[in-house]
């Protein structure tokens, strides 16, 4: 492996000292809309505002913000993604609660054993990580939906469209009596065409991936069963006592903009969020392709293009992240061969298969992303 690393240090040309981290999915990509947009996205909170822990004490999720929940319905009507009429929105600080929610919510508190959570590998590296992490006596981590051989006792993630390698999932055990929650952090227009406003159960989203606003924490699930999302609630209720409004009162704000960018004739063309992240992210695709093809050593998986309701043509895939595979027999370990180029990604052992994947993330900053390409077409 040393040998190796030498080789791919010598392959390098420029750049060679600093370290990209292309690790986490921390989607800063979208900063210059919003810098763009300027003042209107801005949000002022008096003093006196927004002091109580309740926000509406006659809904089932108390702690949510009426004018969030407006918001968050407008912008999925607007885009058809999914489906609100008839569901109940729990709002969480971010998605990351609302899955630690819906597994309490689903698993019993009665059970002798613990129920067995599940998703197919390739699957998102935090869910074993989320289902083990407080040992609880009502659900354990299971690993791949697709060998899990148990009985009807599960839960199933499904990702769609899949965070790492961008694929539309469907259940693995569809036709099964087990639970689902479809996590949809990345069923939004900039990454996927629409196809259809999706109808499940539970169906995650958040504004991390939606409008790049990681750092306000702030998700929101669908569910269509009222127990199931009252249950959600109590958890978030005896976790965080609710979710912060300063948070709800700036992701309504930012789902508003996004929502005026294509409601108002009036506003200019630069307004209109999708437009812009789709436009960036398919600049970054072709550049990595082109350097891809160009390497020769790597493959990335190919996608359809695919009508989208929401832009009305035929529209390409284009994930927030690149699901790399090593097509060179002798890098055996991704991960660590973009190490020796001072490139951070994750290796696919986190995701439930081998090490000749590593998942990189396409939402970090344009020069960052630069840089990326720029190591990748000077290997030798
Ligand atoms: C598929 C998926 N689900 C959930 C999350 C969690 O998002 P957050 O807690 O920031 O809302 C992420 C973040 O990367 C994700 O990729």
């Amino acid at each position: 492996m040393e040998e190796k690393a030498s080789t791919a240090i010598a392959g390098i040309s420029h750049d060679r000292d600093s370290i990209i981290n292309l690790d986490h999915g921390d989607p800063t990509m979208f900063e210059p809309f919003w810098k763009e947009i300027g003042d209107s996205a801005t949000v002022v909170i008096p003093g006196w505002q927004k002091m109580s822990y309740f926000s509406d004490p006659r809904n089932l999720c108390w702690f949510l913000e009426p004018e969030f929940a407006n918001e968050a319905r407008r912008l999925h009507r607007i885009v058809g993604n999914a489906v609100t009429d008839d569901r109940h929105i729990i709002v969480g600080v971010g998605s990351t609660q609302l899955i630690h929610a819906a597994l309490f919510a689903l698993a019993s508190t009665e059970a002798r054993q613990p129920v067995d959570v599940i998703s197919a590998a390739p699957y998102y590296s935090m869910y074993s990580g989320i289902a083990d992490f407080m040992k609880s006596g009502m659900f354990h981590w299971a690993g791949d939906a697709a060998t899990f051989n148990g009985d009807d006792n599960f839960i199933e993630l499904v990702c769609s469209p899949n965070n790492p390698d961008g694929e539309i999932r469907h259940a693995v055990r569809g036709n099964e009596a087990g639970k689902r929650v479809h996590d949809m952090a990345y069923y939004w227009p900039q990454y996927t065409p629409m196809r259809h406003p999706a109808d499940h159960d539970i169906m995650l989203f958040t504004v991390s991936k939606a409008t790049g606003h990681a750092g306000t924490r702030i998700g929101w699930a669908l569910v269509k069963d009222a127990e199931v999302a009252r249950k959600m609630a109590k958890f978030i209720e005896m976790n965080t006592i609710g979710v912060s409004k300063d948070s709800q009162v700036r992701a309504a704000k930012i789902l508003k903009v996004i929502a005026e960018g294509y409601e108002l004739p009036d506003l200019e063309a630069g307004s209109k969020f999708f437009h812009f992240g789709r436009c960036l992210l398919a600049n970054r695709w072709q550049r990595l392709r082109q350097a891809i093809k160009v390497s020769g050593r790597f493959s990335l998986p190919q996608f359809p293009s695919e009508f989208c309701m929401f832009f009305k043509e035929q529209a390409e895939t284009y994930p927030g992240f690149a699901w790399l595979r090593s097509e060179d027999q002798t890098i055996e370990d991704l991960e660590v061969f973009f190490k020796t180029l001072n490139i951070l990604t994750r290796n696919g052992r986190q995701f439930g298969v081998g090490p000749e994947y590593v998942r990189v993330s396409m939402l970090d900053r344009d020069a960052n992303f630069d840089v990326f390409i720029k190591r990748i077409s000077s290997l030798e």
